[in-house]
């Protein structure tokens, strides 16, 4: 599910999870992400938040839709609408996320920014599980990338866009691939990911 930009739904499209993409659906018409879908001859749905006066019924309606095309791993890709309870609990521990940041820090939007103003040496991105809590589920997967002197905010989203292209598709593939094992409420662990303090500095293609 998208908003906008869709370079993140371009990297899983490029990927090797491209086939297991059942449908793109953004809340917004003009979303260019579903440019790459079309292209890629993927089901495109726009469902515009506007036009429900509730979040519980426009989270229904996206509810029903991945339903009827028999979705069963639901991925954010700057998707900018905060989802319910009601979403969360259709899709239990499966639905993902990329965020912009290093979870727990920067959650929330203007990540780089506050990266930036905060003077911290590592920033990053991380894909984790959706709950109801704004970017609080358990994380599937981190890259972290070097705070430059005289980054800008721009040079900086740059670096880390670079890396949530590489993370996102991975962590895909092991949810897939029934490698994904919740090892208590906050905490997940990949079966044989070959993830190491290493590859999660610069991640890797598993084995
Ligand atoms: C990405 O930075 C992602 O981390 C955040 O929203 C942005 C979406 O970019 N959740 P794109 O639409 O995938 O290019």
């Amino acid at each position: 599910m998208i908003s906008g930009r869709g370079s993140n739904l371009r990297a899983l499209i490029a990927s090797e999870v491209r086939s297991a993409i059942r449908v793109v659906i953004s809340n917004r018409v003009e979303a260019a992400g579903l440019e790459a879908a079309h292209d890629a001859g993927i089901e495109t749905l726009v469902i515009p938040h506007g036009d429900f006066a509730r979040r519980e019924a426009y989270d229904h309606a996206l509810v029903e839709a991945l339903r009827a095309r028999g979705v069963a791993l639901v991925c954010l890709a700057g998707f900018m609408r905060l989802l319910g309870p009601t979403f969360c609990a259709a899709f239990p521990s499966a639905i993902l996320n990329i965020h912009p940041s290093l979870l727990p820090a920067f959650a929330g939007l203007h990540t780089h920014r506050r990266a930036l103003e905060a003077g911290v040496k590592l920033h990053g991105c991380t894909v984790h599980v959706v709950t109801p809590e704004l970017d609080g589920g358990p994380i599937v997967v981190q890259a972290a990338v070097p705070v430059l002197a005289g980054d800008t905010e721009a040079s900086l989203a740059a670096r880390v866009l670079a890396a949530e292209h590489r993370i996102y598709p991975q962590a895909v593939r092991w949810f897939l691939e029934d490698r994904v094992v919740f090892a208590s409420d906050a905490v997940v662990q990949v079966r044989g990911s070959g993830v190491s303090s290493d590859s999660m500095i610069a991640p890797r293609e598993p084995n």
